[in-house]
């Protein structure tokens, strides 16, 4: 049953015309649990109270998959407005965002120039900007993507995601870097072919991937909610004797606010990532195929 309803979301995730019906009723069915608003000023309040509670944030203005360049300018401008917004409201918060949304389907010459823009007025405000990683398609493009823009850049980091059987390899070719790596599971429906099938083997390699990447150098941002994964990178930190500014853990908005809390009292750098904006429902579907047990959670909401 629940591989059954991981597939079924992570199909809906993909489907613009289920997003679109979805996104006419607004912000409902549970979504607000995932999301923080549909509004920049939303978001930076949720930020405001995160870091009232010691954490710090990312935040992303939600949008995958646009197919025009004047959509790709569209969520540019939103990246620069966000970037603005952490500025002017003087909150503890970097960028995230997705490199489809900023036309890598498009041409690559027309996400790197939207990228290079909003780098450059992050690099303004002194500001981090963080590359989601997507689906196996992008892949190749994104990571050929940032090593073009470090050697000129530095603010700008990205995500390896522990499914893939080529990431171990990417971890070791990105060495000489020092690169600012989100170590992550995987969030996409991908083939056997290229991903690990099975949780256990994910995790191993989750494990393999960041004892590599502490020895390696460079930063570590160790993005989960798996306690077990958690407590052996706190190990391998401990064992490796890594300093405090050479990494972080990362949860989801909404998703174990106790381990989050948990993690700032024991003295780590935690920081949360805040989506944001109307496109929502691709990342929603995501949320639900990670732990169909929300299904029934989104079913209460629909009969509030
Ligand atoms: P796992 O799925 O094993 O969950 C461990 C425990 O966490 C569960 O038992 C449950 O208690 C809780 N949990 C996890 N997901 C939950 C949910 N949806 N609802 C309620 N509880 C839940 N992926 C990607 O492909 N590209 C990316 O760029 C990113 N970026 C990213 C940033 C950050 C900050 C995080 C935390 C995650 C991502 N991801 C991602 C998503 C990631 O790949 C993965 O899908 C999720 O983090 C869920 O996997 P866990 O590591 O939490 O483990």
């Amino acid at each position: 049953m629940d591989a059954l309803l991981r597939t079924l979301f992570q199909s809906f995730a993909k489907s613009q015309s289920v997003g679109r019906m979805a996104r006419r009723y607004g912000l409902r069915f549970g979504a607000g649990r995932f999301v923080a608003g549909e509004t920049i000023e939303g978001a930076i309040e949720a930020v405001r109270v995160l870091n009232a509670t010691g954490r710090e944030a990312t935040l992303d203005h939600l949008g995958e998959f646009v197919s025009t360049e004047a959509e790709a300018e569209l969520s540019t401008r939103m990246c620069l407005k966000t970037l603005d917004a952490i500025a002017e409201a003087g909150v503890k918060a970097n960028l995230s965002l997705k490199l489809t949304s900023l036309g890598l389907g498009i041409s690559e010459q027309v996400c790197l120039n939207n990228l290079t823009t909003i780098l450059k007025r992050a690099r303004l405000h002194d500001l981090f900007v963080r590359i989601d990683m997507e689906d196996f398609a992008q892949c190749e493009k994104t990571i050929a993507l940032y090593k073009r823009l470090r050697e000129q850049i530095d603010n700008v980091g990205i995500v390896i995601q522990a499914y893939l059987y080529r990431s171990l390899d990417d971890v070791e070719a990105l060495k000489s870097l020092k690169p600012n790596l989100r170590l992550v599971k995987g969030a996409y429906k991908e083939s056997p072919t290229v991903a690990y099938p099975a949780k256990p083997d994910v995790d191993e390699n989750f494990k393999r991937l960041i004892s590599t990447h502490l020895k390696n150098g460079g930063y570590a941002a160790i993005a989960t909610h798996d306690s077990q994964i958690i407590d052996y990178a706190k190990q391998t930190i401990q064992e490796l004797a890594i300093p405090p500014d050479r990494y972080e853990f990362q949860m989801l908005f909404g998703i174990r606010e106790d381990l989050q809390l948990t993690l700032v009292h024991e003295g780590y750098k935690v920081r949360v990532y805040v989506p944001f904006g109307s496109d929502w429902f691709g990342y929603f579907m995501r949320r639900l195929a990670e732990r169909p047990a929300n299904v029934w959670f989104v079913l209460k909401n629909l009969f509030k």
